[in-house]
């Protein structure tokens, strides 16, 4: 039985994570950011068999809330040893490149509140000699691209932030695992056409909690979108400005 923390559990690929591990009894403490979503998820995982839930409503960006969130998850599970952090929003490029406040505040979301986060577990879990840190960064932060590079540039500074971190913990027992998915429908892109890359959240979830259990360090979600980054990532700087992805 794992004492598993979920931050942003009100997110698709949260929510079929937290099924997973309801299924097979690990106790769970949830955090969303809407009291009454948050009270829906911890009642359909009682009713799914999680024999421990508990919960507490937090706006990631309320950074103040942070240590005393971590404190009361731990109170109550008696313990931690995962943490998942899966909250996120897809901002409007169009509208950030137009607004400077807009584009702050999409990196405080996507960068900065996972970047204070995993801090104070990343400290925690050193103090204790092992536990695991998931959070959900994402392809987007591999290579810049023009319709994106706000979401991208948050994903990334969380991709390098944690690449840092996993080096710095493993001396200390502790894993951390940077889960980069590729196109999944889910609430975040219900507006985008879907097509043969997509996958959903069940799939993506079940491919999280397997890298957890193997403490795995990067990685691709499904496996393809490694070698599709790679060749992103390798087309030369002066053919990339050319193109339009
Ligand atoms: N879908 C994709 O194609 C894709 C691809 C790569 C990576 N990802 C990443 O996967 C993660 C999960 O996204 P998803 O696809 O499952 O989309 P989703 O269902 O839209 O989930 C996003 C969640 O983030 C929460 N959130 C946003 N801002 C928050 C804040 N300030 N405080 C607390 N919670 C906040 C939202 O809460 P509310 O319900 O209250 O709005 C929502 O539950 C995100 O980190 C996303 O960037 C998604």
């Amino acid at each position: 039985m794992k004492k598993v923390l979920i931050i942003g559990a009100s997110s698709a690929i949260a929510e079929a994570v937290a099924r997973l591990y309801a299924q097979r009894g690990d106790h769970l403490f949830l955090t969303a950011r809407s009291p009454d979503r948050l009270q829906s998820l911890i009642d359909d995982l009682r009713i799914r068999g999680c024999p421990q839930i508990f919960g507490q409503p937090m706006d990631a960006n309320d950074f103040a809330a942070h240590a005393a969130m971590l404190e009361r998850a731990e109170a109550d599970l008696g313990g931690l040893d995962v943490v998942l952090m899966a909250h996120g929003t897809l901002p409007d490029q169009a509208a950030c490149a137009a607004s400077v406040e807009l584009t702050l505040n999409e990196i405080r979301t996507n960068a900065l509140s996972v970047i204070s986060l995993a801090t104070l577990v990343a400290n925690r879990f050193e103090r204790q000699g092992r536990g695991t840190l998931a959070v959900i960064s994402s392809v987007a932060g591999d290579r810049g691209r023009q319709s994106n590079y706000v979401y991208g540039s948050a994903k990334a500074m969380v991709s390098t932030f944690l690449s840092g971190l996993r080096q710095r913990l493993f001396k200390a027992g502790v894993a951390v695992v940077t889960i980069k998915p590729g196109f999944v429908d889910t609430p975040m892109t219900r507006d985008f056409k879907k097509g043969p890359l997509w996958a959903g959240p069940e799939k993506v979830a079940r491919g999280i909690v397997r890298a957890i259990d193997r403490r795995g360090a990067v990685v691709y979600l499904p496996s393809f979108w490694r070698g599709i980054m790679w060749v992103i990532h390798s087309i030369p700087e002066f053919l990339f400005k050319r193109l339009s992805l």
